[in-house]
């Protein structure tokens, strides 16, 4: 049992508790806000790091959220102060967010560490905002806890439930097909999203927020409150309550995340069958708390753990029917004897005191491991000469027949490239030929944009075909969808070998035994390889010229190598 801390141990007395130059001026400024010692006074500052912004539509609720985590925070006896971070709305920031999730990572330390703060809570949802979120908050290990915005209400069209993105990609091919008319892409406009809060499919939101809660940083059963629900607040304002006490219990994230955390991570997100970007930004995760996570992780858990989620894009329903069927509390109940359940959480209990009394209410929705979803889990990490550091894909996502595929390849060496050819009536391809996508990867998209998952060439929509191999070295949405191959690390921009895949090469890919093979001799290779030569930068200045010359791979969580170094930054001077 560690010893509660007392008011003179807080690292905010630094600033506010001692009698000179400095902390009269800290005090004087706060009287200048209207605050006074009553305030303050020997009490934990509770920073409320928000990404709450006019333009991020997921978020829009945050402001509200964030009045009522100050009431918890009062009714404990803290000190609450907002300190906005950029908001990084998934569908306006250009181009891709995840050019930004490191940006906002080091602003959560940076926010953290220069301020008198003495705990955070951390309000996100919109897919790269937790990870960065909580990459800062484990780098600067105070205690932290994470408000989850929670998932939107379905989307409504006609009679029939509309999930986001997913839904988006399935009828924009439609229309493509001539299948729906422009007055019906209308209406889906208006009914695809009909709350505040995030993506309401198992995207890369709603597992990310999932993860939060597996990993122990967020309350039991917080990431299944839609967001409109009277829960999500009175969710908040406990998260007010409890960070308080986390404070005074010391209660950091280097003491309730380790290896069997991260485990229980990767376990919750093969049974959600939740998104490939998770692999990510967990390595990433994992690395900020000294944790070296490899791929093949991934690989060994997904093949002990089935999909028992029915959630689409891989399953049938939506994150509000998850919560009515009883949330992630209840998923990790059904998995129960694959968790390690032990593991600390910021309540202070265990992961599995979280879980008591939770049952699954609508077993349509939560699968019994008798009767999974997909009985493998969420995720295949596949190896091979056009990918020696791995890559990524779920097959739970794909159709059957591209599990074991060999075909001819049609090459696209950059993204317009890609969007020129793909809509041409005479392009050569057939629904075997395997599309592969170059220069999508971190420094090569640059950020490694959400475009793996490429769209089917439009002859081939007239015809019927929705779902193709698909390679490259981008992400795709965590809505999407598809036999796609994601992730190819090294990427090509940096010259690993899918940078001299030539159209008419062929590929084969075979799921089962993890393996992705470019049908090239190891001497055509070698020669194609040595004649290559490395693209221009793609920024000559600014944060893009330092994202670029510190972005890691893939496989490496494509964290900054400054900021994924070990080794403590020391605390300011207060001078
Ligand atoms: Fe914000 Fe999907 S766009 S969560």
């Amino acid at each position: 049992m560690t010893k509660r801390k007392i008011p003179t141990e807080l690292r905010s007395h630094r600033w506010l508790g001692v009698q000179d130059l400095r902390a009269f001026g800290h005090r004087s400024r706060l009287r200048q806000s209207g605050f006074d010692a009553e305030d303050w006074g020997g009490k934990p500052v509770i920073a409320i790091v928000n990404t709450w912004s006019d333009i991020n539509p997921c978020h829009a609720h945050l402001r509200t959220r964030a009045e009522e985590v100050k009431r918890g925070v009062l009714q404990a006896g803290g000190f609450p102060v907002e300190l906005p971070a950029m908001s990084l709305a998934e569908t306006f920031v250009k181009p891709t967010t995840m050019l930004y999730r490191n940006f906002l990572a080091m602003e959560t330390e940076e926010l953290l560490r220069s301020h008198p703060i003495d705990g955070a809570v951390l309000l996100g949802g919109c897919d790269k905002t937790t990870p960065a979120l909580i990459m800062g908050a484990i780098s600067m290990d105070l205690p932290a806890i994470y408000v989850p915005a929670g998932p939107m209400l379905r989307g409504h069209w006609r009679g029939q439930t509309l999930g986001s993105g997913s839904d988006v990609w399935k009828y924009w091919d439609e229309k493509r097909a001539g299948n729906i008319t422009e007055t019906d892409w209308s209406e889906i406009e208006n009914g695809i999203a009909r709350s505040f809060g995030t993506c309401m499919t198992m995207g890369t939101a709603a597992t990310m927020m999932s993860i939060a809660e597996a990993l122990g940083l967020t309350l039991p059963g917080a990431s299944s409150i839609p967001a409109a629900d009277s829960g999500h607040p009175r969710m908040a304002k406990a998260c007010g309550r409890r960070i308080v006490e986390m404070v005074w219990e010391d209660l950091t994230p280097s003491r309730i995340l380790s290896r069997a955390s991260f485990d229980n991570a990767i376990t919750v997100h093969m049974a959600l069958g939740g998104s490939t970007n998770a692999i990510v930004h967990l390595v990433a995760m994992a690395r900020r708390a000294g944790i070296a996570l490899d791929l093949k992780r991934f690989d060994e858990i997904s093949r002990r753990v089935p999909v028992v989620a029915n959630l689409r894009p891989a399953g049938a329903y939506l994150m509000e029917d998850f919560f009515y069927a009883g949330g992630l509390r209840a998923l990790m109940a059904i998995i129960a004897d694959k968790l390690d359940l032990t593991c600390p959480t910021v309540t202070g209990q265990t992961l599995g005191e979280g879980l008591a009394s939770a049952q699954v209410h609508l077993p349509e929705v939560i699968h019994p491991l008798s009767k999974p979803v997909y009985a493998e889990g969420a995720t295949a990490i596949l190896t091979g000469n056009l990918a020696p550091r791995g890559c990524v894909m779920k097959p739970a996502a794909a159709e059957p027949r591209f599990l074991r595929h060999r075909g001819p390849v049609l090459a696209f060496e950059d993204y317009d490239h890609m969007a020129r050819e793909i809509e041409r009536d005479d392009l050569a391809v057939t629904p075997d030929h395997v599309l592969v996508l170059k220069n999508a990867g971190p420094k090569g998209g640059p950020g490694m944009p959400e475009w793996g998952m490429l769209p089917i060439p439009r002859k081939l929509v007239r015809t019927g075909t929705r779902d193709m191999l698909r390679i490259s070295d981008a992400r795709m949405s965590g809505t999407s969808y598809g036999a796609c191959v994601l992730h190819v690390a090294p990427e090509s921009f940096v010259g690993g070998p899918l940078a001299v895949v030539q159209t008419g090469d062929e590929i084969e890919v075979d799921v089962s035994s993890r393996r992705i093979h470019l049908h090239v001799s190891e001497e055509e290779l070698a020669r194609r390889l040595a004649a290559w030569r490395a693209p221009a930068p793609r920024y000559a200045r600014g944060y893009g010229a330092m994202f670029s010359s510190h972005i890691g791979q893939a496989d490496e969580g494509c964290d900054f190598d400054f900021l994924a170094a070990p080794g403590k930054i020391p605390e300011p001077d207060i001078h």
